[in-house]
């Protein structure tokens, strides 16, 4: 089947099955490898991208069903010229990624947190990366990193 989608603020019409997931559309068919194939069960968050600024994960969302909203990827949290975000500036001055696979799906979700509690607790911070797994064990480092976000967006 035929359908649009659009991904960080440009339209693409995909040919798809109905049930491919959106990770395989995003990596195959539009190059956007920022979210990446970890578990492909929902259950680590390599894959999460933002769905009208909400995490999604990308492996079991199908494609087809993202029509009529705004995703956004890794890549579309760049700016012009590809300058990094904040987020993505903190978590190199923290050094938050070893292997760095699961971190964009981090970052993703810590826009979607500092977009909705601007100044978040410790405790909320972990909470929202409670379902997102690190293999390095680098949890304390990436809670630094979107401390260090929060402040420098506030500032
Ligand atoms: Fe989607 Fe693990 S690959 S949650």
């Amino acid at each position: 089947m035929a359908f649009t989608l659009t991904v960080n603020g440009k339209t693409h019409v995909i040919e798809s099955s109905e049930d491919t997931p959106l990770l395989y559309v995003l990596r195959d068919e539009l190059g956007l490898n920022g979210a990446k194939y970890g578990c492909g069960v929902g259950q680590c968050g390599a894959c999460t991208v933002l769905r009208d600024g909400a995490p999604l994960r990308s492996c079991l969302a199908p494609a087809a069903a993202q029509r009529g909203h705004e995703l956004t990827t890794l890549e579309g949290l760049q700016g012009p010229e590809g300058a990094l975000h904040t987020l993505q500036k903190a978590f190199l001055a923290e050094q938050a990624g070893q292997c760095a696979y699961c971190i964009p799906g981090m970052i993703l979700a810590a826009e979607a947190l500092l977009r909705a509690h601007p100044q978040p607790s410790e405790a909320e911070i972990r909470a929202t990366l409670d379902s997102h797994l690190c293999r390095c064990g680098s949890h304390n480092r990436i809670v630094r990193a979107i401390q260090r976000a929060a402040k420098e967006m506030a500032g």
